[in-house]
């Protein structure tokens, strides 16, 4: 029998920096991917509407955070997002509309992609906006990754019910 094509979605996560919102939802999602036996039918990535951290690793708040989880984000590396993004992602999800804002004003009119924001997708009331951690203290990226986690799972049962599955 030959083998059914198999397509795959692409999802990019996005926020300012991609030091500790985007990183810590590539991580959690892509283990929600892997739990749900995904891993050849969904890819995932992340970035920032900033340049501010190409090339670095997470916030260590951030790498501790998703440890405690078994998330292992410790070899992302910051990017910053591209025009190109927009027509090689399914889905662009970003954590606050001052990335949303970003977004929409450099999508290329050809761009294919649902450009959203990550908590459009959670079934629980967590909120609309993943807020910033950076200032914060340790607490907010327990918060943040929680808020995270439901908007992941909103989007992977989304998927397991419609794009991703045969
Ligand atoms: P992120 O957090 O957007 O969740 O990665 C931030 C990281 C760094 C900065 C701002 C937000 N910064 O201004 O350097």
């Amino acid at each position: 029998m030959a083998d059914k094509e198999i397509r795959l979605t692409r999802v990019l996560f996005v926020c300012l920096g991609n030091i500790c919102r985007s990183p810590m939802a590539e991580g959690i999602f892509r283990q929600m991917v892997h739990q749900s036996g995904l891993d050849a039918r969904i890819e995932t990535d992340s970035c920032g509407v900033g340049d501010y951290h190409v090339g670095e690793p997470p916030d260590p708040r951030a790498m501790r955070e998703a440890q405690q989880r078994d998330v292992d984000i410790t070899e992302l590396r910051g990017r910053v997002v591209r025009r190109d993004d927009f027509d090689r992602f399914d889905y662009i999800l970003c954590m606050d509309g001052d990335n949303l804002e970003a977004l929409q004003k450099m999508a290329p009119d050809s761009g294919q992609a649902h450009v959203g924001l990550l908590m459009d997708f959670a079934s629980e009331d967590t909120g609309t906006e993943i807020g910033d951690p950076y200032f914060g203290n340790t607490d907010n990226f327990g918060r943040v990754a929680d808020q995270i986690t439901a908007g992941c799972q909103g989007l992977i049962e989304r998927l397991k019910r419609g794009e991703a599955s045969d």
